[in-house]
């Protein structure tokens, strides 16, 4: 195989990204993905002791161009407009650029339907909808204005494609989160910002764990052809696909499903 081919075709050297929600359990391993490939990662979120055991993990993965060892932490309110400004300021005083925007904070909560209450259902819209919209307009915004080829990719949810039984404001939340994503890629296509939806399945995690009882595990895994949950290295792939200016050069309102299957089929 020709390995300069590949290098070429993916080359991400050099470039930066903000991962919102990096300090969580997907996000942070395709941080990861990104730093291995040789682009600077800042992760953006609210919880800074976390962070700092996202970060770790990250150094250590450094290799030899050192992506890794840059990765920092801005600590970042994603409800508030202000917040995601002085994220976009101090990612730029510090490394220079941005190419590269992925919105990946998301909360969940199970309960059956007269028992969610109208804030909880709005808190969860907010956190995964209407604060990615946010980041979209403040980063799609300053991309515009200095003529800055990027790409943005909202971690969506298979949810969002049908929904998940006892996950009604997430499943709604991800639905709209697709839908957004193509609205933006349309908007901003001749500016040259890519927008796209990475859309895992069900991949273990602590949100997972408090939501999903062993039946309901079961039952996912019966569903899903490859019969297991995903490894979250497992969207490293498609991850540095939308980020690459050339490998994913005309891809752009798009999902990329990645759930071993579970969305191919019905029955
Ligand atoms: N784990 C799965 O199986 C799965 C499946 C489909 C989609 N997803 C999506 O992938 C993304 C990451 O999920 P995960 O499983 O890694 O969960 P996680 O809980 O580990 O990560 C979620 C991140 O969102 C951040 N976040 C939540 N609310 C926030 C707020 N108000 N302000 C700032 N940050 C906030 C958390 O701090 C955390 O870093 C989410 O959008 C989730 O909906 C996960």
């Amino acid at each position: 195989m020709n390995m300069s081919y590949i290098d070429k075709l993916y080359d991400l050297e050099g470039k930066v990204a903000v991962v919102i929600g990096g300090t969580g359990e997907l996000c942070s391993r395709m941080a990861i993905g990104l730093a291995k490939a040789g682009v600077e990662v800042v992760l953006a979120g609210r919880n800074e002791d976390k962070a700092e055991v996202r970060l770790d993990m990250i150094h250590a993965s450094s290799d030899d161009c050192g992506a890794g060892e840059k990765a920092y932490f801005v600590a970042t309110d994603l409800m508030a407009k202000g917040s995601l400004y002085a994220l976009l300021d101090i990612v730029l005083e510090r490394s220079g650029r941005i190419d590269i925007l992925i919105n990946g904070a998301g909360v969940n909560s199970s309960k059956s339907v007269f028992d969610v209450p109208a804030d909880e259902f709005q808190t969860i819209l907010d956190i995964n909808l209407t604060s990615t919209f946010q980041a979209c307009q403040v980063f799609g915004q300053y991309f515009i204005e200095h003529n800055i080829p990027a790409s943005i990719i909202n971690v969506g949810s298979i949810a969002g494609l049908d929904p998940m039984t006892n996950a009604f404001a997430y499943s709604a939340s991800k639905a709209a989160l697709l839908n957004l994503t193509k609205n933006l890629a349309s908007e901003w296509a001749d500016n040259d910002i890519r927008v796209n939806s990475l859309v895992p399945g069900f991949f273990p995690s602590e949100d997972n764990r408090r939501a999903l009882d062993e039946a309901r595990m079961l039952e996912i895994l019966r569903k899903t052809p490859m019969s297991r949950f995903g490894d979250p290295d497992e969207l490293i792939g498609a991850t540095l696909l939308l980020a690459s200016a050339k490998a994913g050069s005309f891809i752009t309102g798009s999902e990329i499903v990645i759930d071993g299957g579970f969305n191919a089929v019905s029955v």
